[in-house]
């Protein structure tokens, strides 16, 4: 089911080897993080949050709300909607199933290390990488002098997130995939200059619903940002049947698997990731069929997985101190970490 980007045997840093069990083979570490940018949709659900979930067992897990990156653009920097988004994303994360003793979710800006080895990374970090970026480029548009210098250094932010806590792999979409090779590069380079210092990380990248695209225009990715193209995870059933009605098809009557039909295509994604059935077994259940059944079936099981997880959703929301406690352990866990690998960096660089 996953297909790695790459290849190579993560380094061992000197801290991993000493915390590995005598006789235990150590869990690889993944980490993963979403933006307190709003409620999830339903490519942030396939395309990580549910493999987040079905994994957490097989992994030494660790994920956050990144807070600091959602401020990289000014329509997020309302301080109370972003103080409320953090929380309600971290409640959401919990409500499909996080484990807060597995799999602990804690808030970015909690830990000070992230911001601060940020900064050591962007000097080992070149222009021309950063340049090429795509995520920057559609993220400043034409107005590309008013973007803030945040949103430019965002994939830094991002590796320092990733290499603070000896993370193995990256479960993302597919849109991430540029960041993580970014990651790499920095980690190649400074492990050269200064000596081997962190892990060598690997993105994980699905093959189904690792790019889920809007609804109203198959050709763009799926996106908070476009509220009628996208599916949110708060949905009612009345608003997800609506939005699949209006899903952009074509003319043609046919229920396969064709790239050209962008439209079918992406429908027929978001049903694969759903039912982890094959494509053929999904064609011959449409056989004879047509559009209205395949968005009806669509929204039956958008709603019955979605409608559990608003429940517990509206539960955590309801009671704060719960929610507010589990914030605050997550952070005491996973700090010691983040700071002795902040550390080991400094050492490394001659700081301090
Ligand atoms: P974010 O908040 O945009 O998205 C969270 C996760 O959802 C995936 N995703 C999608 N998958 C399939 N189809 C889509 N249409 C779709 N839209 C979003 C994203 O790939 C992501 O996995 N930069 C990251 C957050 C981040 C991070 C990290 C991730 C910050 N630090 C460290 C991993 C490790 C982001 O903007 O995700």
């Amino acid at each position: 089911m996953s297909n790695k980007t790459a290849a190579a045997e993560p380094e061992k840093t000197h801290t991993e080897q000493q915390e590995k069990p005598q006789g235990a083979p150590r869990k690889k570490r993944i980490l993963s993080g979403i933006q307190s940018t709003g409620v999830p949709h339903i490519g942030n659900y396939l395309g990580a949050m549910r493999h987040w979930v079905a994994e957490q067992d097989m992994y030494d897990n660790i994920f956050c709300v990144v807070d600091l990156h959602a401020i990289t653009v000014p329509q997020h920097q309302n301080p109370k909607e972003l103080h409320a988004n953090t929380r309600n994303m971290v409640a959401m994360l919990l409500a499909i199933g996080l484990d807060p003793e597995k799999a602990p979710v804690f808030v970015q800006s909690h830990i000070s290390a992230h911001a601060e080895l940020a900064w050591m990374l962007g000097c080992v970090s070149s222009l021309g990488w950063l340049n090429r970026m795509h995520q920057f480029k559609s993220k400043a548009g034409e107005d590309r002098e008013n973007a803030t210098a945040g949103l430019y250094t965002y994939p830094v932010l991002m590796a320092a997130d990733i290499l603070l806590y000896d993370t193995n792999l990256v479960p993302v979409g597919d849109d991430q995939r540029q960041h993580i090779e970014l990651t790499r590069d920095i980690v190649l380079r400074f492990n050269e200059h200064f000596g081997k210092t962190f892990v060598l990380p690997e993105a994980l990248i699905r093959e189904h619903g690792a790019r889920i695209m809007s609804l109203t225009d198959p050709e763009r990715k799926m996106s908070k940002s476009e509220p009628d193209g996208a599916i949110s995870m708060l949905d009612t059933p009345t608003q997800i049947k609506k939005k699949y009605a209006r899903a952009v098809t074509d003319s043609q009557t046919s229920i396969v698997f064709d790239l050209e039909r962008k439209g079918l295509y992406n429908l027929l994604s978001i049903y694969q990731s759903f039912t982890d059935k094959s494509a053929a077994e999904i064609e011959e259940h449409f056989a004879g069929k047509g559009y209205k059944e395949l968005k009806s079936e669509l929204t039956d099981l958008t709603v019955a997985v979605f409608e559990p997880f608003q429940r517990k959703y509206n539960e955590y929301i309801g009671d704060k101190a719960t929610l507010e406690h589990l914030i605050a352990a997550a952070a005491d866990k996973v700090r010691p970490r983040a700071d002795a690998t902040l550390k080991r960096a400094q050492k490394a660089m001659g700081l301090g």
